[in-house]
């Protein structure tokens, strides 16, 4: 069963910057590219660092240990070392609220 689920306002978080935020037993990334939200994963799929703490490039996300990159729109890894795609989420704006597509 999928749902949306409620993880920041969009005071949070302004355009051109990223917050981390829990859900249940996962940590995803939201991140603001020129007025779109785009959620993902916080954990690197090649060796768990924290994208957070990375580099974000337009809808490209470095990863700060090792340098790999993932567009956050597809989750498709765009350079290595990762080999596995990044996953990511649906959001919608619903009033303040972001909400993500979230499995339960
Ligand atoms: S943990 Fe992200 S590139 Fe190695």
């Amino acid at each position: 069963m999928e749902n949306f689920v409620r993880i920041a306002s969009v005071d949070d978080i302004q355009d051109g910057d990223m917050i981390s935020a829990e859900i249940e037993d996962s940590k995803v990334v939201i991140a603001h590219v020129e007025g779109v939200l785009y959620a993902f994963d916080e954990e690197c799929t090649h060796a768990g660092c924290g994208l957070s703490d990375g580099d974000l490039d337009g809808n490209i996300i470095q990863c700060p240990c090792h340098g790999a990159e993932f567009d956050i729109r597809t989750g498709e890894v765009t350079s290595p070392p990762a080999v596995e795609p990044l996953k990511t989420y649906q959001v919608r704006v619903e009033g303040d609220d972001i909400l993500i597509e979230y499995e339960v």
